[in-house]
């Protein structure tokens, strides 16, 4: 039984294979930064031994929105309580990934400025037409440099 023994997950070591799959829980507060709340379901998840905790999806394009209080780590997202959370998992001997989306023309609710994915194409359901990708490539690359501060 390997369940509880050490283990290594694309180069991060993990002090056992008790995973916990990514998952949005719509639990950052209208800025898209993280809540007591979430810090809270998150180290609650390390205490009770879960090795590796996959997040739900966090933006990292400042305009993007997957759905209603989404975590951003995007360009201008103030990280500090992101920073906070990963801590108390460290803490407690857990690791933390963050799943990183875009979802670009189809978000969720006004977009806030600029849209940009793939291609510029139309999307049926929510009528906006997106910049390309490579366009608006800063955001993304900005959103990956954060990226390492964290697991
Ligand atoms: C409430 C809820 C939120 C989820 N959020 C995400 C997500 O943010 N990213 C993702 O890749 N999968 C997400 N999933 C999918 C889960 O990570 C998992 O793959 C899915 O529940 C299938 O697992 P199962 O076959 O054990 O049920 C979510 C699932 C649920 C039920």
């Amino acid at each position: 039984m390997k369940v509880f023994q050490q283990g290594t997950v694309g180069g991060i070591e993990v002090k056992n294979r008790v995973f916990r799959s990514a998952t949005y829980e719509s639990m950052a507060d209208e800025g898209g930064r993280v809540s007591p709340a979430m810090t809270e379901m998150y180290t609650g998840l390390a205490k009770g031994e879960v090795g590796l905790i996959i997040t739900g999806y966090v933006c990292f394009a400042s305009t993007d929105n997957p759905s209603a209080r989404t975590v951003s780590m995007g360009p201008d997202a103030d990280l500090s309580a992101l920073r906070a959370l990963t801590d108390a998992v460290h803490g407690h001997g857990g690791r933390v990934v963050a799943q990183l989306a875009h979802v670009g023309s189809q978000l969720h609710g006004a977009p806030s400025g600029e849209v940009f994915a793939p291609s510029a194409v139309v999307d049926p359901v929510s009528g906006i037409l997106p910049m390309s990708g490579e366009a608006r490539v800063e955001g993304p690359i900005e959103g990956r440099r954060r990226l390492f501060m964290f697991n």
